[in-house]
């Protein structure tokens, strides 16, 4: 059955907030959309994987006329794409060559915290580098790196410090699914910027404490893209990379697509569905069948109405592979009846944003869980309707989002996830549980909440080393 829903609260949509930015269709020319490359490994063996990983400074020809000054990973804007393989250990050489420390959080990994994690408290000062090392056990998925330095962690991503990383696994492998990157398997990661006096942006001019927005759609690092489609179906892998805004997906002729996939895990099943909301930091992976198409017409990927991508439909193979209707079993561990219910309240608006009433203390632990043990969470969106929606967002776990108000979870946030939207007034029980011991933080992702205090954290408490103190930071100096 076909979906025509977008699954959310339409009373919560950014567009009915006094603050709202909307997007406006560049007029400038197309220009091929940008297809990060791979990140090459310094070094491959059976078992370890070796990245070097730069976050610098550059320029990139974004509008006619001056160049945009940008910041990314081995690349001038956003950053070449990082393979994970499940199972191997990873060791990666993180350098900045920024004019200030930032740190690289790998969002979505269950690796350890702090310090592998690459939050708040794993700063690399500038000229300087930071080795970490760790194993990837975790389902094929679509994550990414950003920076975290808090609290100036939005306005980082602002300039450019985004990239995408794919984990891949023998599962995924196995299943008839579109894998060519950049041909018919493409990251899309949308993010809209506004552009100030000669083509630069100005964060602090745009600043917004309930988000930076701007009008301009940026996808992929360009703006106004098109995309040359030469198979019958691409898999669309998005990411909303802005700072504070959704997007409403939908296609030219209500095209219908396939979701198969959320931010951690591939789906249970496939859904079926002709408009898709994606909310801040999280990712949702789509198959577009562009069949009934012939070379020479235009599908257009719009959000509400302002399109995103032109794809150009070239000769192409007629392809009739058909999806499994299994395509990932979730663990669903047992919840043991006597842990109690955790309770997080997002609060406030503006500067006054706080969780559970307080605001985000780099050196203090919010809540302690032992390592492995199953919790059900209950995170509340406090502000009446209509308010916005927060994106809530955990580091180092994987969860399962178990009901909204008593409800069923909409049938596309079935697999695993690491950011689940909660609309204003809402109720969101999720299922968690730790693989890895540590500090993690957990926030609302846009990035100004987060950077404002609606943020804490928490410690994962390894039974073979109970009283173990991790070395937290106090405060980060630019
Ligand atoms: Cu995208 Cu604290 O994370
Ligand atoms: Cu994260
Ligand atoms: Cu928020």
């Amino acid at each position: 059955d076909m979906i025509t829903n977008y699954f959310y609260d339409e009373a919560a949509y950014n567009y009915h907030d006094g603050g709202y930015v909307p997007l406006e269709e560049p007029q400038t020319e197309q220009k091929p959309l940008n297809i990060p490359s791979l990140l090459k490994p310094d070094k491959e063996t059976a078992t370890d994987m070796y990245y070097t990983i730069v976050a610098q400074t550059g320029e990139v020809q974004l509008l006619p006329g001056q160049k945009t000054k940008t910041w990314g990973y081995n690349a001038p804007l956003l950053g070449q794409t990082v393979v994970f393989k499940r199972g191997k250990t990873i060791h990666l050489h993180l350098v900045n060559h920024l004019p200030e420390v930032t740190t690289f959080h790998w969002h979505g990994l269950a690796i350890p915290g702090p310090i592998e994690d690459g939050g708040c408290h794993a700063p690399v000062y500038p000229g300087q580098s930071r080795d970490v090392s760790f194993k990837i056990n975790q389902p094929a998925a679509f994550v990414w790196l950003h920076a975290h330095p808090c609290p100036s962690t939005a306005e980082q991503v602002w300039h450019g410090l985004a990239a995408g990383a794919i984990v891949q696994d023998e599962h995924e492998a196995s299943l008839p699914l579109p894998r060519n990157y950049g041909v018919d398997d493409l990251p899309i990661i949308l993010q809209d910027r506004r552009f100030h006096e000669n083509n630069q942006w100005d964060y602090r001019a745009d600043y917004d404490p309930d988000g930076v927005a701007g009008p301009t759609p940026m996808i992929n690092g360009t703006i106004n893209p098109y995309f040359d489609v030469t198979t019958q179906k691409v898999r669309l892998r998005f990411l909303d990379g802005a700072n504070r805004r959704e997007w409403r997906l939908h296609f030219s002729d209500d095209l219908p697509f396939t979701q198969i996939a959320g931010d951690l895990s591939l789906l249970p099943h496939p859904v079926k569905m002709n408009k898709l909301l994606i909310t801040c930091a999280e990712r949702q992976e789509i198959i577009v069948d562009f069949g009934k198409y012939k070379p020479g017409d235009e599908v257009i990927l719009y959000s509400d109405d302002v399109p995103l991508i032109h794809f150009r439909i070239h000769e192409f193979k007629p392809d009739n592979t058909v999806l499994p209707n299994t395509l990932y079993q979730r663990p669903d561990p047992e919840v043991d009846p006597d842990v109690p219910v955790h309770h997080v309240t997002l609060d406030g608006m503006d500067e006054s944003v706080a969780m559970n009433g307080k605001k985000f203390k780099m050196d203090r632990i919010d809540f302690k869980m032992p390592l492995n043990q199953v919790q059900i969470w209950d995170i509340c969106n406090t502000n009446p309707a209509p308010g916005m929606i927060h994106p809530y967002h955990m580091h180092g776990t994987a969860f399962e989002v178990i009901s909204r108000d008593g409800h069923a979870p909409y049938p596309n946030e079935l697999g695993l996830k690491d950011t689940v939207a909660i609309n204003p007034g809402e109720h969101v029980k999720i299922k968690l549980w730790f693989d890895v011991p540590g500090v993690f933080m957990y926030h609302c992702h846009i990035i100004e909440h987060e950077d404002g205090g609606m943020m804490a954290q928490l410690q994962v408490i390894d039974p073979a080393d109970p009283d173990k103190k991790y070395k937290l930071m106090d405060h980060m100096t630019l």
